[in-house]
């Protein structure tokens, strides 16, 4: 497992960060999780497309190019001698005396691990997973990868307490993504997913999944749908970068049909895309 802090690598289990990085003091910053398979990071182009969206949203200067960083990443993966890896990098806006606005000086500081990828086992992705459904408490603007997560940890946990893997938001009844993944559903052979809008991360994974059912000729569509419909799809599935693409089981009492030709068929062209990759 690698670590890098601000300008070296480090140690796991370094203490590097100063107590006035606004990074903990604030949640000032943003991050990426990027998975890596056979050595090689999977859409690193667009997670750092994504990063620069994100940084420009909270007017956060990069300390590094795109170019340097992806250069970090495949550094830090030669030394962490590994093939199937999950890198996480964050970016803070640096260290200053506690203040909320942004200090004069761009400070930037970029981190980053590379850490063992987790592997969803084949089981859970047969049988699926159960997710429960919490009001969106978040703040208006998803699309950004902001640090600041604490509504998120608090969703997931709420979902492990009861039983359940992921939680899924859903805003006045409208169904907008999980508390780290997004989410589809399928209806008589079309699928649904929410709009890329500022109240949904634009996942690179959705992204994916919406590709490889076009070239399926699946029909899919970017449109609100309620929980109602989320509990009576023919399937339903979520997305992310660690995840990949795991179909719901039971949503909150309600059991979603084992059938599932749609999903499986996904689930196999993401595979196959991650082989070609
Ligand atoms: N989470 N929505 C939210 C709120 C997320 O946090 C994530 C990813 C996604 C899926 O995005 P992608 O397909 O680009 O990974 C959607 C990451 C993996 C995390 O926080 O660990």
């Amino acid at each position: 497992e690698i670590a890098f802090y601000n300008d070296q690598f480090v140690d796991m289990n370094e203490k590097v960060v100063p107590i006035q990085e606004r990074g903990h003091q604030f949640g000032d910053g943003i991050y990426e999780v990027i998975r890596v398979y056979h050595g090689v990071p999977f859409y690193l182009d667009a997670h750092m497309q994504r990063l620069k969206k994100s940084a420009a949203a909270i007017e956060l200067q990069l300390p590094f190019s795109v170019a340097e960083i992806k250069e970090l990443c495949m550094e830090g993966l030669r030394r962490s001698d590994m093939e199937e890896a999950e890198i996480y990098m964050q970016i803070t806006r640096g260290i200053h005396s506690r203040q909320h606005h942004y200090p004069d000086q761009a400070n930037s500081v970029f981190s980053m691990t590379v850490r063992r990828a987790k592997i969803i086992s084949s089981q859970v992705r047969t049988e699926g997973i159960n997710v429960l459904t919490v009001e969106d408490d978040r703040w208006k603007k998803c699309y950004i990868k902001s640090l600041n997560l604490l509504p998120n940890v608090m969703a997931k946990q709420k979902a492990i307490t009861n039983g359940c893997q992921e939680a899924v938001y859903h805003d006045n009844g409208i169904v907008k993504e999980g508390c780290s993944s997004n989410l589809f559903i399928v209806k008589n052979g079309v699928l649904a997913t929410y709009p890329a809008l500022d109240g949904i991360l634009h996942g690179i994974t959705r992204q994916i999944v919406m590709e490889l059912a076009k070239e399926r000729n699946i029909k899919v569509v970017e449109k609100t749908f309620t929980l109602d419909d989320l509990k009576q799809a023919d399937e339903a599935f979520v997305t992310s970068t660690n995840m990949e693409i795991v179909p719901l089981k039971q949503v909150d009492e309600d059991i979603l049909p084992t059938e599932r030709p749609i999903s499986n068929q996904l689930i196999k062209a993401y595979q196959r895309k991650v082989l070609e990759k």
